[in-house]
């Protein structure tokens, strides 16, 4: 999750009250809906941030619904919460968040709109503020205006919004719609709020009643225009996929315009918290997350899995490598089939070849370790060479783990074990097969290996 939630500079006047109560009935999921994430953040984070982006630096949730778990998710960015007892609609959601206390404007937007950005908010509190508007709602045009509440003008002005449960066969095909989005000053919010009525089919306190009502007072109610996107509410497993799929397109155009080259970009998924050099090549089914940071003129092969993950400039990742919570030089080999678990920290030129896997660890410039091995809680230096099965044994049985330290330019045999605590002094070897239990000094050679005994023309016993 994005940490970075410093008050913005920009100072909007806004207060944003963010819509987060309701259930998700259609999500069929346990996890509330606002929580569900989208590209790899909670959809409701997404609509924080576009908040934070224009300015807005007074948030307030309205949660509901898994209000315990929503709290916890977004403990760290910074919003208020506050909670509606119960359901009972749209303007008792917003009843709940105070707004007793906006003494400037306010901003209501729901939290399942995940798509909505930054630059869309900067645009409607230009256009609200320019046109000196009383209420403005942001309304968009669609093909298929489904369950959105219809937008009915007369004489060209917004004159009432009607939801689709409650419209006529002729008001249905109106394809103008509500987005929910709507801006106003807080007076005027608490003037209009406590007047609107629940009779409707739904028996709900509908906030779109306040464009019929603010116009009877002869408030100035207009409709601001707003991206398709914008409109994009996720109720359905199905909207939530498709609006990650925007997610990860909108961060793959972002990239390539940057000189990043995406062999397929159907299938490749790159977070939007992710930074890419340029010159670099991401092949198909990667999944970059997080704050991945991939350098420059880097190759990245097909099947990786890079979560938090640091990579040097001009670094290759072959095939199928998972990386996760760790950092690399430039110009190291990870994979194929490689795994670099938190922690650790590769230098310049370290090449850890297929199969090895690699756990809380320093490894110094120019070190290899080339085939099957793990390397756990280990500090190695330069230019040392593990063998092929090598094992750093950090675990004993009282389930205590200790730390392997291995200098520079030594040469590992294959199949040794280092049972930690242990040392391994500068420039010395270990013979393969050796499992060694006792620090081993520079230039020292170390083997544990049982001599060879070798009988010439044997001939098995028979029983
Ligand atoms: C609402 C609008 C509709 C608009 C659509 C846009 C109303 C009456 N209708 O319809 O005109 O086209 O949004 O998506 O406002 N919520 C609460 N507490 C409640 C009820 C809802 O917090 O008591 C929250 C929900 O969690 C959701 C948002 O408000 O985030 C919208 O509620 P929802 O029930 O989805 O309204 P729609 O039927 O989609
Ligand atoms: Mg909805």
């Amino acid at each position: 999750m994005d940490q970075n939630h410093d008050k913005n500079e920009k100072e909007s006047g806004f207060t944003a009250i963010i819509l987060a109560a309701g259930k998700g009935t259609r999500m069929n999921s346990t996890l509330p809906k606002v929580l569900h994430p989208v590209a790899g953040k909670p959809m409701i984070s997404r609509v924080i941030k576009a908040c934070r982006g224009a300015g807005i630096n007074d948030i307030r949730v309205v949660v509901g619904h898994g209000a315990d778990l929503v709290k916890n998710v977004l403990s760290s960015e910074g919003v208020s919460f506050f909670q509606q007892a119960e359901q009972l609609g749209t303007a008792d959601a917003v009843r709940a968040a105070t707004p007793e206390s906006i003494l400037e404007n306010v901003i209501i937007l729901n939290g399942d709109h995940p798509l909505i950005e930054a630059s869309d908010l900067d645009d409607f509190i230009r256009e609200f503020r320019d046109e000196k508007m009383d209420i403005g709602v942001v309304t968009t045009r669609l093909k298929k205006p489904g369950d959105f509440g219809r937008i009915i003008r007369n004489g060209g002005e917004i004159y009432a919004i009607v939801e689709a449960k409650d419209a006529t066969a002729e008001a249905l095909k109106i394809e103008e719609v509500n987005t929910g989005i709507y801006l106003t000053r807080g007076a005027i919010l608490n003037l209009l709020l406590p007047e609107i009525k629940n009779n409707n089919l739904k028996r709900e306190f509908y906030l779109t009643d306040i464009i019929s009502l603010g116009l009877s007072k002869r408030k100035k109610v207009r409709t601001l225009n707003g991206r398709k996107s914008v409109a994009a509410g996720v109720n359905t497993q199905e909207q939530l996929a498709a609006a990650t799929r925007i997610m990860f397109n909108r961060k793959l155009k972002n990239v390539m315009e940057l000189g990043v080259m995406v062999i397929d970009p159907r299938n490749t998924y790159i977070e939007d918290t992710v930074t890419i050099g340029s010159g670099t090549v991401i092949y198909p089914g990667c999944y970059l997350k997080g704050h991945t940071k991939i350098g420059s003129l880097c190759l990245i092969e097909p099947n990786c899995f890079i979560s938090n993950g640091a990579v040097g400039d001009g670094s290759q990742i072959k095939v199928g490598t998972y990386i996760e919570d760790a950092t690399m030089g430039s110009k190291c080999h990870v994979g194929p089939y490689a795994r670099l678990r938190p922690d650790s920290v590769l230098a310049e030129d370290v090449h850890i070849g297929n199969f090895v896997e690699v756990k809380k660890s320093k490894i110094g410039r120019s070190t290899k370790a080339a085939h099957l091995a793990y390397i756990g809680d280990a500090e190695i230096g330069e230019n040392t060479n593990i063998g092929c099965g090598t094992i750093f044994v950090n675990y004993l049985p009282n389930k205590s783990k200790h730390k392997t330290i291995v200098g520079n330019n030594c040469f590992i045999g294959s199949d040794v074990q280092l049972v930690a605590p242990i040392t391994v002094g500068d420039g010395a070897t270990i013979g393969a097969g050796s499992v060694i239990t006792k620090n081993v000094p520079s230039q020292a050679l170390a083997v544990t290996r049982a001599s060879q005994i070798v009988k010439e023309n044997y001939k098995p016993k028979t029983p």
